[in-house]
């Protein structure tokens, strides 16, 4: 009999080699038992996108294109080495990389749905942001210290945009322009993402006054406008250099309701077509306004935005995720450690490395407050995740166990930043995780 030999999979970039012994078996799933990261948001369905990969070499040891994928690859222009892993099966050596990495690019891929050339008209949010108090800060601050500020300034505000499903258009000067929508959806989603941004951006900002700007004396504020409508979008611009650009007037209005905050005292103001859009009584207003917005007939009416009427839980993740995780290593550790002293047999199903299974852990985490925005693949990569828990051997029983566990360290963790209804939404969330999770057990 000839030896058969077991595919070897090489993954570049972390230049590490795993064996394939399973024919049955997709790339995808090579990646997960070997605990190897790789994002995954609708769980292996050929339907998001985000387990894309290029292959380097060993593209002959594939299976053809799956018709799913066809489709997909037809659609977004790709060349033959990108393949989907969750659609890809290794009959021999194969060398891969894998393409998406951050919530950020999974927020870019909405861009290769848009023509080449010119530019289509779809129905969208646009926040603009502007930094206050910035220009105090750059003079009085060696420039070292103003490109670290400017650095955490670009994280903490576009994290919310990231984090509801939008794109980060442009930063031009102290501003920072936030798309959602782009891929289509329905009004009253894309308005509540945009909204629950701004309201993000806004409790984000509060946090770096006080935890890290205290010390440099700044105190920062926002002005944020929101609008919505119908704009053009595209990837424009010289044939050999296009862009995405986004142009037309609920953009350039959406620019000026930002400004408006200055003369109207406010922080976050929305325009009519964004409160149209939300669902009805979500939102608590507080000042009105009416303005003639340059170039506009008729009088804009402007709301100020005060926050949700009621939590929010999405928002309530969103703004104590970063905090919670900002040590993953502790995170991980404490979570495991109260595991193992509550249901000791349970220490046997872990074979692989604790130290890379607590940063899958936190990664997925994070992962699932970001997907919450996509819940279409929500639902899908929870049931992946609750198919290969069967297969290590956890039972229905272990959820409530590891529920309590996680609950009881994001409550020691979040130490001074606690509150009732920051548990309240963990709480929701992770049982919704698990309740998923267990169908499957
Ligand atoms: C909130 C619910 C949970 C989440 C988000 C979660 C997340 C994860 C992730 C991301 C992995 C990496 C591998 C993969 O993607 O399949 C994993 C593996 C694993 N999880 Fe979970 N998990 C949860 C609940 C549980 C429960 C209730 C148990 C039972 C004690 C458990 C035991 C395991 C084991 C044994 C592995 C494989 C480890 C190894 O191969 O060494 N998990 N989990
Ligand atoms: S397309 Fe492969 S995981 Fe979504």
């Amino acid at each position: 009999m000839p030896e058969v030999k077991i595919p070897i999979i090489t993954y570049t970039g972390i230049n590490q080699q795993v064996e394939h012994d399973d024919p049955d078996a997709t790339l995808l799933d090579c990646s997960i038992s070997n605990q190897i990261p790789h994002i995954h948001e609708c769980g292996g369905n050929g339907l998001c996108t985000t387990c894309r990969i290029r292959v380097m070499e060993g593209h002959h040891n594939l299976n053809p294109r799956t018709v799913k994928e066809q489709e997909i690859a037809r659609a977004r222009k790709w060349d033959p080495s990108i393949r989907l892993a969750c659609q890809s099966y290794a009959k021999g050596d194969v060398s891969i990389q894998r393409l998406v990495w951050t919530s950020s690019e999974i927020n870019k891929l909405q861009l290769e749905t848009l023509p080449e050339g010119t530019a289509e008209e779809r129905a969208i949010a646009i926040l603009f942001c502007d930094i206050r108090g910035f220009t105090k800060m750059t003079s009085e601050n060696s420039s070292f210290d103003v490109a670290h500020i400017l650095n955490r300034f670009y994280t903490v505000l576009g994290d919310p945009i990231l984090a509801n499903n939008g794109i980060i258009y442009q930063y031009v000067g102290d501003e920072i322009i936030g798309l959602f929508g782009v891929s289509g959806g329905m009004r009253d989603k894309t308005s509540k993402d945009a909204v629950r941004a701004a309201l993000g951006m806004q409790y984000a900002i509060e946090r770096l006054n006080h935890l890290e700007l205290e010390a440099f004396d700044v105190k920062i504020k926002l002005g944020i406008g929101i609008n919505f409508g119908k704009a053009y979008i595209g990837h424009l611009g010289h044939p050999k250099h296009k862009q995405f650009a986004v142009v037309g007037d609920p953009v350039n209005t959406a620019s000026r309701i930002q400004s408006y905050n200055k003369i109207a005292e406010t922080s976050i103001l929305i325009s009519d077509s964004v409160l149209k859009g939300m669902p009805e009584n979500t939102i608590e207003i507080g000042k009105k306004f009416s303005s003639q917005m340059a170039g506009h007939e008729h009088q804009t009416k402007l709301y100020e935005l005060k926050g949700f009427k009621e939590m929010d839980i999405q928002l309530e993740l969103q703004r104590s995720l970063d905090y919670l995780l900002r040590n993953e290593e502790d995170f991980a550790n404490k979570f495991y450690t109260r595991v193992f002293e509550k249901s000791p047999e349970v220490r046997t199903l872990f074979k692989n490395n604790m130290t890379s299974q607590g940063k899958l852990l936190t990664h997925m985490l994070g992962g699932t407050v970001y997907s919450m925005s996509r819940p279409e693949h929500l639902t899908l990569g929870l049931k992946l995740l609750g198919e290969s828990h069967a297969r290590y051997g956890v039972l229905e029983a272990h959820y409530p166990i590891v529920l309590s566990c996680l609950l009881e360290t994001i409550k020691e963790e979040l130490g001074d930043y606690y509150s009732g209804q920051l548990i309240i939404a963990w709480e929701k969330a992770l049982t919704m995780i698990t309740t998923e999770m267990k169908k499957y057990a």
